[in-house]
């Protein structure tokens, strides 16, 4: 006897879209052997179905009409890789009510409206699997929900935007400015032309938000997390954390307490010596701690057609040997606590600054004033003379971000500071 087919509807044959179907065709063999059951690509929706593809796609399968895949009764799969969260959302909803499974590469959704699709498919009895919407080719879904459900995880730390991370891997290494590197990163496709949701850590942020839901289990949002880009980090700032033995990145952050969580996305300083200061260029890495493995990190290419199509094809796998057990809908939505957010200004953590001041004496007398009367202590301190004036680049110990704010806006005000440069926090938590 045959094995039993399972009918895949795609909604959109993108950079994604065509490297799942080029990748399901390629290693069909293997992929049924693993699933036990048969793939069969049975209906595509496209916005431009006449668009030539770069995969051998039989035209007959292809429809400008998105509800024409969501409704077929033939389709037991929506394989979603158009993206957005509306129409996409509704799509979804539709295709989950009538019984499909749904697979899904699309971070903006799940960070957004996540908790309603996880609740609908809970209630419906199906899947909603989404390992390609973080860190694309990198396995982390599925390893949180699965390998990891012993432990309490305490922390996550990552890379989780390959742009970002390539622009301040050029910037530290070739002594570029972020315009220069942004432009390479254009040049090779590793940026779009429109960079913002890159650059300003908006991407990073859903990630996240998707991550900490998973890790933490408890909802966190996509608005919930406090974001700070890259654009404002200059080469002088990434020579002096070198010179004091530090890199700077893009991390996304992530802590669990027992009363709340802690999330956030900005540029850091890390100790160089630190597992996530050697990842380079485009790729991305994922640290997480928990409370019985200790630190794990998973590391890979964070995004690209193959890549993604590879977390992608795991989880139409995953579905496969569902239907075929009749056990869809085992794996639920992992979000069982509500902890709240901890607002940002009560995060504690050391922070970088350069600051551009008068060269003469007594200066550094009056700066220092301003941390001990608002009791920021500070843990080191470089002081570089450029005639008439001296930058001085300080790193505190742990600080509020509310109390920082209240040192800076009163350095701005000294006659003496000509300029507060740059803040940047630190990470240094060794666990
Ligand atoms: N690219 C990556 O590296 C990557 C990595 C991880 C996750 N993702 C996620 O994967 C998803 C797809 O990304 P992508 O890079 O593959 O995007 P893409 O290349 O822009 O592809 C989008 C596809 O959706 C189709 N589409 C758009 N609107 C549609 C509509 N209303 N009805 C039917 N089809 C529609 C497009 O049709 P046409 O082809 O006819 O224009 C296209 O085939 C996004 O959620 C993205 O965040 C992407």
């Amino acid at each position: 006897m045959g094995k039993q087919v399972v009918r895949l509807g795609f909604l959109g044959l993108g950079t994604v879209g065509s490297a799942v179907y080029e990748v399901l065709h390629r290693n069909a063999e293997d992929i049924a052997m693993r699933a036990g059951v048969d793939f069969q690509v049975r209906r595509i929706a496209v916005a431009h179905p006449e668009k030539p593809r770069p995969v051998p796609v039989d035209r007959d399968l292809l429809t400008g009409n998105a509800w024409e895949v969501v409704e077929d009764p033939e389709v037991d799969v929506i394989v979603e890789v158009m993206g957005g969260i509306e129409p996409t959302r509704s799509y979804l909803l539709k295709a989950i009510e009538s019984g499909k499974s749904v697979v899904t590469a699309n971070k903006q959704l799940m960070a957004n409206r996540g908790r309603e699709l996880l609740d609908a498919a809970e209630a419906r009895g199906v899947d909603l699997y989404f390992e390609g919407s973080v860190g694309g080719g990198i396995p982390i879904i599925r390893p949180l929900k699965e390998s990891l459900a012993a432990d309490r995880i305490t922390e996550i730390l990552a890379i989780l935007n390959g742009t970002t991370n390539y622009i301040l891997t050029k910037m530290a290494q070739e002594g570029w400015t972020f315009s220069q590197a942004l432009a390479d990163a254009q040049r090779r496709g590793f940026a779009e032309q429109d960079p913002t949701e890159d650059i300003d850590g908006h991407d990073a942020a859903s990630k996240l938000a998707i991550l900490a839901s998973v890790a933490f289990n408890t909802r966190v949002t996509a608005s919930d997390v406090p974001r700070e880009g890259i654009a404002k980090i200059s080469p002088r700032d990434i020579a002096y954390a070198q010179e004091l033995g530090y890199t700077i990145k893009l991390l996304a952050i992530g802590r669990n307490t027992d009363d709340h969580v802690e999330v956030r996305v900005h540029p850091v300083l890390i100790p160089s010596h630190h597992p996530l200061a050697t990842v380079s260029n485009e790729y991305n890495a994922v640290l997480i701690r928990g409370d019985a493995v200790g630190e794990v990190m998973f590391y890979g290419r964070g995004a690209g057609g193959l890549p993604t199509a590879s977390a992608v094809i795991s989880d139409i796998v995953d579905i496969g040997r569902n239907i075929r057990f009749r056990a869809n809908g085992r794996i639920r939505c992992t979000c069982y606590r509500q902890k709240p957010v901890l607002p940002a200004e009560q995060v504690e953590v050391p922070f970088y600054l350069s600051l551009q001041v008068v060269d003469r004496p007594g200066v550094f007398a009056r700066i220092a004033g301003v941390f001990g009367e608002e009791e920021v202590s500070i843990a080191s301190i470089v002081q570089k003379s450029r005639g008439e004036t001296a930058e001085v680049i300080m790193i505190t110990h742990k600080t509020r971000e509310g109390q920082m704010r209240r040192v800076l806006d009163r350095l701005r005000d000294l006659p003496v500071v000509k300029e507060v440069s740059n803040v940047i926090r630190v990470e240094d938590s060794e666990g």
